[in-house]
């Protein structure tokens, strides 16, 4: 699709435009994990039971937080590169492994997903940040500033699992 465009260089420029597409529909993947990881997020801040389970319940809802603005940065970033934010009818769920566990007292169910969303966003946005590479460094600093919060993510979870590793549970 063309757009008339009045950049005289860089990825909005007339020229860079099938580079724009690329990029727009790796962005667009990346609003979806975010927005399915806030369902996700939300559900296990809410249904976990048991004394332990506080602490994963209060991290994933400031997690949710997180990743409610990175969706925000990953909408405008499409915009800017003059694509459209998709509606609700083109998602498609994916997080098999965030769904309730049988028993809402399996922590390490929850850990284990919550590592296993946040390893695949770190794969998709460095595959994100390689695309972009000497074609459109703005968007590669943003994905790179949201890839350092995912990997935050998941080492807190890691030494979560961790732990119930060291004491036989997991
Ligand atoms: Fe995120
Ligand atoms: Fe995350």
């Amino acid at each position: 699709m063309a757009t008339r465009t009045s950049a005289a260089q860089g990825i909005l420029s007339a020229d860079r435009a099938d580079k724009r597409d690329e990029i727009i529909e790796l962005l667009k993947t990346a609003y979806w994990m975010e927005l399915e990881t806030v369902m996700s997020y939300i559900a296990n801040s809410v249904n976990p039971d048991g004394v332990r389970a506080q602490e994963i319940r209060e991290a994933l809802e400031e997690d949710i937080q997180e990743e409610l603005g990175h969706a925000q940065q990953f909408a405008n970033r499409i915009k800017e590169l003059y694509g459209v934010v998709p509606g609700s009818l083109e998602f498609r769920a994916e997080q098999s492994y965030l769904q309730p566990p049988e028993e809402q007292t399996d922590l390490v169910h929850v850990i284990r997903g919550v590592i296993d969303a946040e390893n695949g966003a770190i794969e998709h946005y460095n595959k994100v940040i390689e695309a972009c590479d000497g074609a459109d460094w703005v968007t590669q600093d943003m994905v790179i500033d949201i890839l350092r919060d995912e990997e935050g993510h998941l080492r807190l979870f890691e030494g979560f699992l961790r732990e119930y590793e060291a004491e036989g549970l997991a």
